[in-house]
């Protein structure tokens, strides 16, 4: 079989390979604590789930526009005008299904081969996958443990060259829970308007956060027009079986996503929008509680992991992940990376992880080790969990 050459570079979510596996080693009866996978374990509120169903016996059952169902998109321009403080209306509102399909969009509409693209390294794997698929080169920022995974500027301005289409940037961040200052926005927002860069700005954490403000780089003066933001409902609503997400652009951009939409998927789930209208417009109040869990169980699974000898856990002030580092114990364990103490854990300890490998290529200075745990888990799986890794790795 000769496949086309681009499909060869495209990577793939390492969450789901685990996932995969966990499922075989359940049907082999094995019980698995998993922190492997980054959704929330809450159900979808419920006045949300009742507009779903509502619209399905409305017959809300066809196709919508590409755009989306324009009552959504008003509501998703409302939301953004007052949280990013800058004025959108629908016409700068793309709806997908998910938030993944409006990154591809955004690379592949903007990202010629030869291409550059500065992205987050450790980051979510999808960002450097789909910058090889189009052919781009893929430049990775170290997001830095003792700057608590923020990036240092000498290395950004290292990274950005005469060649960089697009800064990608995610905060609150995926693994390492780290969230960008304002200071850092500042200095990409200052770099990308001297250069005339793209900033693709991932905010789908953006409520999930513990500490410190939420800020996003398309408020700053002069980064409207060269910001692609993206936010949906998987995390914050529980809603990631549902696939609902959205991008925001200007208007001469969007219409290349819409039609890219039209050539993909047609639209999004015309009864899923209704309860995403639902989810904007309706009461918070689960969100709330959710997110103060989500913090109980970050100081739960902090604290203990920082009692595992050769751990070594920040507090991370977003999103649902912990990113420890665990060079010693792998040192102790004799063990060559993080892969393979995620293969120890996993079969000797029956807890699911993910090594640093899954979030993006390793320099190859990089000596740290780490591994990524998900707390959208329960607290008596957390306690459970981490007393096997201890176990395991204090053997
Ligand atoms: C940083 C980041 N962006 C995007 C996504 C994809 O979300 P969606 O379910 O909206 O496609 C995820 C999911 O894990 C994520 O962690």
């Amino acid at each position: 079989m000769k496949l086309a050459r681009r499909i060869e570079r495209l990577g793939t979510e390492n969450a789901f390979v685990v996932l995969a596996e966990v499922t075989k080693l359940k049907e082999q009866g094995r019980d698995i604590v998993n922190f492997g996978v980054g959704e929330p374990d809450f159900d979808t509120p419920s006045n949300i789930k009742k507009a779903g169903i509502k619209a399905i016996e409305e017959n809300f059952t066809h196709y919508s526009p590409p755009a989306g169902v324009p009552d959504f998109r008003r509501s998703i321009a409302k939301y953004i005008s007052k949280t990013r403080k800058i004025e959108v209306d629908m016409d700068n509102v793309i709806v997908g299904p998910g938030t993944k399909p409006i990154i591809f969009y955004a690379i592949s509409a903007l990202v010629e081969s030869g291409d550059e693209v500065v992205y987050p390294n450790p980051g979510y794997p999808i960002y450097e996958s789909l910058i090889n698929y189009v052919g781009g080169k893929a430049v990775p920022l170290a997001l830095i443990e003792e700057r608590e995974f923020s990036f240092d500027i000498n290395d950004l301005k290292r990274a950005v060259s005469d060649r960089t289409k697009m800064i990608i940037l995610n905060s609150p961040q995926n693994p390492t829970g780290g969230i960008l200052s304002g200071d850092d926005l500042q200095a990409i927002a200052g770099l990308a308007i001297k250069k005339d860069i793209w900033v693709l700005s991932d905010e789908i954490y953006s409520r999930i956060i513990y500490e410190g403000q939420f800020e996003s780089i398309i408020s700053i003066n002069g980064m409207k027009d060269r910001t692609i933001l993206i936010d949906g409902f998987s995390k914050i609503y529980s809603m990631t079986g549902w696939r609902l997400g959205y991008g925001i652009m200007r208007k001469d951009l969007i219409k290349h996503m819409i039609n890219l939409n039209t050539n993909i998927v047609t639209c999004t789930a015309t009864f899923t929008q209704y309860a995403g209208i639902e989810g904007y417009e309706g009461s918070q109040e689960d969100t709330y509680r959710m997110v103060d869990e989500f913090k109980a169980r970050r100081d739960l699974i902090v604290s203990g992991l920082n009692d595992i000898k050769g751990f070594k856990c920040l507090t991370p002030k977003g999103a649902f992940y912990v990113f420890p580092n665990v060079t010693e114990a792998c040192r102790n364990l004799g063990l060559k990376d993080s892969k393979e103490l995620q293969q120890l854990i996993l079969h000797e300890g029956n807890v699911a992880v993910l090594p640093r490998t899954s979030f993006g290529s390793r320099n190859t200075e990089e000596r740290e080790e780490y591994i990524r745990l998900s707390y959208a888990t329960s607290r008596e799986n957390i306690i459970e969990g981490l007393k096997r890794i201890k176990k395991v790795v204090e053997k």
